[in-house]
């Protein structure tokens, strides 16, 4: 007889549970490998007017249940599954549920642009707290003070460690410069020139059109990148117009190469063409969401996220410090 795991447990009697919505089935197995365990069984199923149904299919009274979800296409639907499991992990006594969103949907809604307009990323995370979510974690939030719309401890993970690691085998760290695609982002790339050795910094100017979704304009890049292997970073690449626009702009300006890094390969159509084509070197993304094979091209590498979320599920389920996984960057 085949022995099924689907808890850690500890000696105080608590038990580590995972459970995952169907938008990233392969990424939630693999989190599931590396903690040693397997998915608590679910059924979830869309009725023929596309309401979704979810049951779990063993008790999880009393667990320290993490529902794991990847807010990919179609966004909405995913959202809504893992709220009707967050919502069931509730009424089903659970002791403490935790949401994992690797990729957090509607995170760049994070404002108001403009009068009358939703706060969209608040009223994800408000969704997520009624439907049952005592705790939040995910990756790369678009803007780190979505921290705040959760009322409730959130995980804020960084991917940077992986990213690094893997970009520093590609680039000559005598002669990099770290480019934001745009003045928001500078931060993020500030940590990112630190870890490549105080690298040179630069970003570029880009405008956007708020009136239309996805289109933005690279005008100039500030900063000093000629002869320079440039790493561009970003939290997301979704359609690739900014990257495709950035890339052009950095080698228009005389870079003597530009490798593409974000955390999220969102990349709906028509980025893989865009990004194939940009002159870019390489695009390297993680796997918080999942990427067909239509999606990917040969310069792209895809990096394994599943130990940094399992690392991360384990340290909360001990009560230990996620804090230090990170020692150095913050
Ligand atoms: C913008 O603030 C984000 O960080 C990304 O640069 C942007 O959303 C990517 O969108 P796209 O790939 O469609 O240009």
């Amino acid at each position: 007889m085949v022995e099924h795991i689907h808890a850690i447990h500890s000696s105080g009697g608590k038990d580590l549970v995972l459970a995952a919505g169907r938008g990233h089935m392969e990424l939630a197995e693999a989190v599931a490998a590396e903690l040693g365990i397997e998915l608590l069984p679910v059924s979830s199923y869309d009725f023929a007017n596309t309401e979704t149904y979810v049951r779990f299919g063993e008790s999880i009274r009393g667990a320290d249940l993490f529902v794991l979800q990847s807010h990919t296409a179609p966004v909405n639907q995913w959202l809504m599954e893992q709220l009707l499991l967050l919502d069931a992990a509730k009424r089903a006594s659970a002791k403490r549920i935790t949401a994992v969103t690797p990729f957090l949907a509607y995170a760049r809604q994070d404002k108001k642009s403009r009068g009358r307009e939703p706060i969209s990323a608040r009223l994800v995370c408000d969704l997520l707290k009624t439907a049952g979510a005592n705790r939040l974690m995910s990756v790369d939030l678009h803007t780190a003070q979505i921290q705040g719309f959760f009322d409730g401890p959130l995980d804020h993970l960084l991917a940077m460690p992986i990213l690094v690691d893997y970009v520093k085998t590609r680039v000559d760290l005598d002669n990099v410069a770290v480019v934001s695609p745009d003045a928001g982002r500078i931060r993020v790339a500030e940590q990112w020139a630190n870890q490549l050795g105080r690298a040179p910094l630069a970003f570029v100017h880009k405008t956007r059109d708020v009136t239309q979704p996805n289109v933005s304009h690279a005008n100039r890049i500030v900063g000093e990148v000629a002869g320079r292997e440039c790493v561009l970073v970003d939290d997301l690449i979704d359609t690739g117009g900014t990257i495709a626009e950035a890339v052009k702009v950095i080698l228009d300006s005389g870079a003597k190469s530009v490798i593409v890094v974000a955390t999220h390969g969102v990349l709906s159509p028509p980025a893989t063409d865009r990004l194939s084509k940009c002159g870019a070197s390489e695009v390297v993304v993680t796997n918080t969401l999942p990427i067909s094979a239509e999606q990917k091209w040969d310069g792209l590498t895809v990096l394994n996220i599943a130990p940094l979320l399992a690392r991360a599920i384990k340290a909360i389920f001990e009560d230990g410090s996620v804090t230090s996984i990170f020692e150095g960057i913050y």
